[in-house]
């Protein structure tokens, strides 16, 4: 009786106090992690209020330029409802400007770009996200943490300068669990500004051409399930692209699904010439290698068309892809692959601009699973840090750390690491050193059971969402964030503005 009293009471109190309350900061969550780093003196008590301390700067103030005309401006807006595809199918979902994927930005490195994003009928709200692009932090979408969700009849505008070129995307970043898989997203490119590694360069031992050198021509290739359509741009099957033979062509991949892609290029020897909006250094030619692009991620790839052109296919099975080539070329067949691309060994090494040799601050990121109650609900949940959600690590640094992270996953799942606002590179998988080109990433694939080790240098002052781009694991308790010494955080989760980022 007493022992069964005492589970019961044990059980009981995990029950109670795994409560979330419905309104709360993201600074009150769990603990902080200074990762070995001092406390900042804005933290120590007393101190805050000395004359001379730096005051206390909030979330909402660390905006992009708030004047100046914009080089590009976009409005959108987003709308609950039924759309067709290109491909004709109906989908129950969201869009933005009556379209999904939303209109593709296209914008020059160095740009000021500004979005008006107004919601005509998404009735829990809707916030944009600019993936993989290191933002301001009150240009950052996030719902609850950067800005209240926009409500219907409401409209927010972003404002913020693109410093580096490369594949981006973006998309809601309120429910994101729920509005991205229903079509609430689109592609970001920013082109480089000066020079064209686009243009390649005549070989000089080839005969003079007779027509110089046509651009490269590029081309996106969004990936996104609806419900079961596997779809690439929004249609589904094999599309064809015309591209004459003897052109050069840069397809930017990405996938905005939430699971890991493989990606099967046949046809032609490829480059894959960027990963996650980072040139990869000095890539070499690839030929039957089939490409992973983790949920969030993009890869770049480049080739030349031959005259039986190249097909680019998705997850080997799904029918969904690109031809690319001259119009009467049959798509190469899949034919047989020889395994995956791996980003540790490829390319060159080069500068990576800092030293993560001596770091400010170290974390650890471990991701596990634990049996136990979250919102009072049951459940085999995710652990940070042996932590579940909200009593995961807040890690907190001082602008200019130099910060070293090591992503630990023994949760026996693949998670897709996304952390915001800064681009990581990695060191090491498994205690093997990258000895390829720089591996810059956004959106991590972690396997189970491997240890990754990143670096970054903390230069991006706000509060920052570190999570999963599984977005139903994000739902689940796979978040954490990093905060920077100072920065004061006025918004809500929940709250009147019900933000519910993922
Ligand atoms: Cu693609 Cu937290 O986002
Ligand atoms: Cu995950």
């Amino acid at each position: 009786m007493a022992v069964s009293a005492a589970i019961i009471g044990t059980v009981g109190w995990f029950w109670a106090s795994s409560f979330v309350p419905s309104t709360y900061s993201v600074m009150d969550m769990g603990y902080v992690d200074l990762g070995g780093g001092p406390a900042g003196m804005a933290d120590v008590p007393g101190m805050a209020d000395m004359p001379g301390m730096p005051a206390a700067v909030s979330v909402a103030d660390l905006t992009g330029p708030a004047t100046g005309t914009p080089d590009s401006a976009v409005t959108l807006i987003a709308r609950k409802e039924t759309f067709r595809l290109a491909t004709g199918q109906k989908v129950d979902g969201y869009t933005l400007n009556h379209a999904s994927p939303g209109p593709t930005i296209r914008v020059t490195q160095g740009d000021l770009l500004a979005v008006t994003l107004i919601n005509e009928s998404v009735s829990d709200g809707v916030t944009l996200h600019w993936h993989g692009i290191d933002v301001p932090n009150a240009e950052d979408g996030v719902a609850g943490v950067t800005q209240d969700a926009v409500p219907v009849g409401g409209r927010f505008i972003y404002r913020f300068k693109v410093e580096d070129a490369g594949t981006y995307w973006y998309h809601s970043h309120q429910d994101s669990s729920v509005q991205i898989p229903g079509g609430l997203f689109g592609a970001l490119i920013v082109e480089p500004r000066t020079g064209s590694p686009t243009v390649p360069a005549a070989a000089p031992s080839l005969p003079s051409p007779v027509t110089p050198a046509a651009p490269e021509q590029e081309i996106v290739v969004a990936l996104h399930t609806y419900g079961d359509l596997r779809t690439i741009n929004g249609g589904t099957g094999l599309q064809r692209i015309d591209s004459p033979a003897g052109a050069s062509v840069r397809v930017r991949i990405i996938n905005t699904d939430p699971v890991v892609l493989g990606v099967a290029i046949t046809g032609a020897q490829f480059k894959v010439v960027a990963h996650d909006g980072h040139d990869i250094n000095k890539p070499t030619d690839l030929d039957g290698t089939s490409i992973v692009i983790p949920a969030g991620g993009r890869m770049d790839i480049s080739f030349t068309v031959p005259i039986a052109g190249v097909a680019v296919r998705i997850d080997m099975g799904s029918g969904a892809g690109v031809a690319i080539g001259p119009q009467a070329a049959t798509p190469a067949p899949l034919g047989s692959l020889s395994g995956a691309l791996n980003l540790l060994t490829y390319g060159s090494p080069a500068p990576i601009g800092f030293d993560p040799g001596h770091p400010d601050r170290r974390f650890e990121y471990r991701i596990g699973r634990r049996i136990g109650f979250v919102g009072g609900v049951p459940g085999d949940w995710w652990t940070v840090n042996g932590h579940v959600i909200p009593d995961v690590p807040m890690f907190e640094v001082s602008q200019g750390d130099v910060v070293v992270m090591t992503i630990v996953n023994a949760s026996a799942v693949v998670h897709p690491m996304h952390l915001h606002g800064h681009h990581a590179v990695v060191l090491s998988r498994d205690g093997v050193a990258t000895s390829g080109s720089p591996w810059w990433t956004d959106s991590l694939n972690v396997e189970s059971d491997s240890t990754y080790v990143i670096a970054f240098v903390a230069d991006n002052p706000g509060i920052w969402m570190d999570h999963c781009h599984n977005l139903q694991h994000a739902v689940d308790g796979l978040i954490s964030h990093l905060a920077y010494t100072g920065v004061t955080e006025p918004f809500r989760i929940g709250g009147s503005a019900h933000n519910h980022p993922a």
